[in-house]
């Protein structure tokens, strides 16, 4: 069902590897509120998923980009600007990976080649992201960044190691890029703390299946889909949020402020 929330609105989504995807869910929504938007992950990414699926649903042009480098992001901003006719009113980052995770390093173990990386794909990415469309001018004004994060951040959950660290960072970019990006022409950060999803990122994690059903019992909505955080990050987007800002926002059907559930309670 369609409102029309973004129309008129030119985007940029970031993340969107298959249809399990955050970001897929997005670019659905996104297109089906009127938006136009172009589609961009990384090269090597772009190689094993199914983006040009998505683009043809969606009539979104992709341009690639690995979001650690400089180089190729500004190529992104200047290029989507040429493609959508305008500066870009809506930016999702949807980006995070960590090869520690990946081969089941723990967190007393580290490699600190792969730490580097995690940070560098997971957080730094959004900080080199909104300094390159700072540089440019590519946000229009009132526009809207949103990236996705987990709560990991602010508690411990063992299995994630470096990813509470790279989304401690990314939390604080947020912040401070929000208020510098507010200043500039009042454009919006924040991020969305999603509850744990069945993604290729989310399935990459250890004991992650186990992990899922326990939040599911913890929360009292039940866990957040990927298609109902695809619903909040439309409403970011949208300019019924224009005074949101630098804000770590949970969509999590109520996980964060439980103590325990009786359910819960109930398998002890
Ligand atoms: N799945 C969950 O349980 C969960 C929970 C909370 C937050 N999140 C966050 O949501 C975001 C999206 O993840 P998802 O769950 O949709 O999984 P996903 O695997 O579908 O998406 C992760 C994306 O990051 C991209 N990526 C990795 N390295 C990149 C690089 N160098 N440059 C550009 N793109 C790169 C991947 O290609 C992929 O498209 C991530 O930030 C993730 O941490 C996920």
């Amino acid at each position: 069902m369609s409102n029309n929330l973004l129309k008129g609105k030119r985007g940029i989504i970031t993340g969107a590897l298959d249809e399990n995807s955050i970001a897929w869910k997005v670019a659905l929504k996104a297109h089906e509120q009127g938006a136009t938007f172009v589609l961009t992950n990384a090269p090597l990414a772009m190689r094993l998923g199914t983006i040009k699926q998505l683009a043809e649903q969606t009539k979104s042009e992709i341009i690639p980009a690995d979001a650690t480098n400089v180089e190729e992001l500004t190529n992104l901003f200047t290029k989507s600007q040429e493609v959508l006719g305008g500066k870009i009113d809506f930016v999702l980052h949807s980006i995070g990976m960590s090869p520690n995770i990946r081969k089941n390093i723990p967190y007393t173990e580290l490699n600190y080649d792969f730490y580097m990386k995690s940070l560098d794909i997971s957080a730094l990415s959004l900080h080199k992201m909104l300094a390159v469309a700072y540089k440019l001018d590519a946000l229009a004004k009132e526009g809207s960044v949103v990236t996705l994060t987990y709560i990991g951040a602010q508690r411990v959950f063992p299995f994630y190691t470096d990813m509470s660290d790279a989304k401690a960072t990314l939390e604080s970019i947020v912040r401070n890029f929000g208020y510098h990006y507010g200043k500039k022409n009042k454009v919006r950060v924040n991020s969305v703390s999603q509850s744990p999803t069945k993604t290729s990122a989310g399935n990459g994690i250890k004991g992650f299946a186990e992990f899922f059903d326990l939040a599911n019992m913890q929360s009292a909505l039940g866990n957040a889909s990927a298609d109902s955080c695809a619903d909040y990050c439309i409403t970011l987007f949208s300019d019924y949020t224009k005074m949101v800002t630098m804000q770590n926002l949970f969509h999590d059907g109520g996980y964060s402020t439980t103590g325990v559930s009786m359910e819960m309670m109930d398998k002890l």
